[in-house]
């Protein structure tokens, strides 16, 4: 099997379309994590910078408004349903924005070609995540920086939890994927990330907590924020994975169950539910 060959599949299949079709609740999701990795990244006018999978590009958009006209912003993502969308937002915002649908862990790119290498939420995916931060590194001009924004565990991660908690009892527990699988919470364990890192031959690497509560559901009235957040459980993330190929009964039973658990998350017509991620830091030690 090629490297990465799952996720090639998952994100030009279903998970692509979901994101595509998500695109602003998630990017509004994530934002708060993308904010914090931004401004450790503080990105200059003139960087040349990697958003690494970049998705629908909300990130690397952001990158090229500071990068100017001197710089480069370039994201890659193998999903070309989210490329094809990112693309269509810099037509939309006249941005320079260029984007390219590559697998990060060895696209051809320039050799110490990028002042930094950033990321929001796309970097847990590697097979071989040493490899691929290898790669990456030859990338990074010496002392050039990488920061990204990860999810810590899912234990940690009530919005991932919660559904699954609230369908205890109807739905068979799904298997507990190995904590180091690639996905959403592999990089939960920050001693895992450092040892990656230093590894890949990063020096200087920091990881802070960051902790903020996502809006998983919002609408113009609690009912309509709750339908919101159950929609988008049903289509992103771990209960849509628990709950494939369940018989239809079970399927309602589990979606009375998780809308009775977002209902008691509802402040001020939005579904509020904590989350935590950390923003890590380190730079190329080659000189
Ligand atoms: C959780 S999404 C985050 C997307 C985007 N950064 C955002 O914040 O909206 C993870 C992204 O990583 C991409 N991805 C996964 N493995 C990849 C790889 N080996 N190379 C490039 N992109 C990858 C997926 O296609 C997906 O778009």
């Amino acid at each position: 099997m090629n490297a990465n060959a799952q996720q090639v599949i998952d994100w030009n299949g279903d998970s692509g379309a979901s994101w595509v079709a998500y695109q602003e609740q998630l990017d509004r999701m994530l934002e708060p994590y993308g904010a914090a990795a931004f401004a450790k990244a503080a990105i200059r006018c003139g960087d040349h910078v990697l958003d690494i999978g970049c998705g629908a590009g909300e990130s690397t958009l952001a990158i090229a408004w500071e990068t100017g006209p001197t710089g480069r912003a370039l994201g890659i993502d193998i999903s070309e349903p989210l490329i094809r969308r990112a693309r269509e937002r810099v037509w939309d915002t006249m941005s320079q924005a260029e984007f390219r649908i590559a697998d990060a862990s060895n696209a051809p790119l320039p050799v110490a070609g990028f002042d930094c290498l950033f990321s929001r939420f796309g970097v847990m995916f590697f097979d071989d995540p040493v490899a691929a931060f290898t790669h990456l590194r030859t990338t990074l001009k010496p002392g050039g920086r990488i920061v990204f924004a990860c999810w810590r565990g899912a234990a940690e991660n009530d919005w991932a939890t919660l559904p699954l908690q609230a369908i205890e009892g109807i739905v068979p527990p799904p298997a507990k994927p190995s904590p180091a699988a690639p996905g959403p919470f592999s990089f939960g364990d920050p001693d895992r990330v450092r040892d990656i890192l230093a590894k890949a031959g990063f020096g200087g690497i920091d990881i802070e907590p960051v902790d903020h509560p996502v809006v998983f559901g919002e609408g113009a009235t609690g009912a309509a924020a709750v339908d919101d957040a159950l929609d988008r459980a049903f289509a992103v993330g771990p209960l849509r994975r628990a709950l494939a190929g369940q018989p239809d009964l079970v399927v309602v039973k589990a979606a009375a169950a998780v809308h009775a658990a977002f209902t008691r998350k509802l402040v001020d017509n939005r579904v509020l539910i904590d989350g935590a991620g950390w923003i890590v830091s380190a730079r190329n030690r080659a000189h």
